[in-house]
């Protein structure tokens, strides 16, 4: 059997700082070094939502990408232009690292792709520089 995915690139920008309360000073340096400043940083955040379905034939495409723009911004207007930490509610008890902002944002987009028919979000890829990404992609369950 073959299957067959769509990709679409996203883009936005957010700031975050790494700090663990728990940690003095000096460890939270050794551990996450400039990213401890006290008022942040930012990224130009760039995710790519690979969408897997089967073609419908009426139209040749998995989704509608009119579709599939609107559900993904609107869950990252709630991330851009955000300090991660304070600004979502999603780091109160975990860092905002590339990692973590990956799982939360695929498991809304999911959330929201979940109501159209055929379609699953099969992978997340989030770049957080050009020459650094994570992946999020879940199993069939
Ligand atoms: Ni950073």
């Amino acid at each position: 059997m073959k299957n067959i995915t769509i990709s679409k690139k996203f883009e936005f920008s957010a700031s975050h700082r790494y700090w663990r309360d728990e940690w003095c000073e000096e460890e939270n340096r050794r551990y996450f070094g400039n990213s401890t400043g006290p008022y942040g940083h930012g990224h130009n955040y760039e995710l790519h939502v690979t969408v897997l379905g089967n073609i419908d034939p009426k139209t040749g495409m998995i989704i509608n990408l009119t579709e599939l723009k609107k559900y993904v911004n609107d869950v990252l207007e709630s991330f851009d232009h955000k300090f991660l930490n304070l600004d979502t509610p999603y780091f109160k008890d975990k860092q905002p690292t590339t990692e973590n902002l990956a799982l939360v944002l695929f498991d809304l987009i999911a959330k929201k792709l979940k109501t159209l028919q055929g379609i699953a979000l099969y992978k997340l890829r989030l770049y957080e520089k050009r020459d650094l990404y994570v992946d999020v992609w879940q199993d069939k369950s």
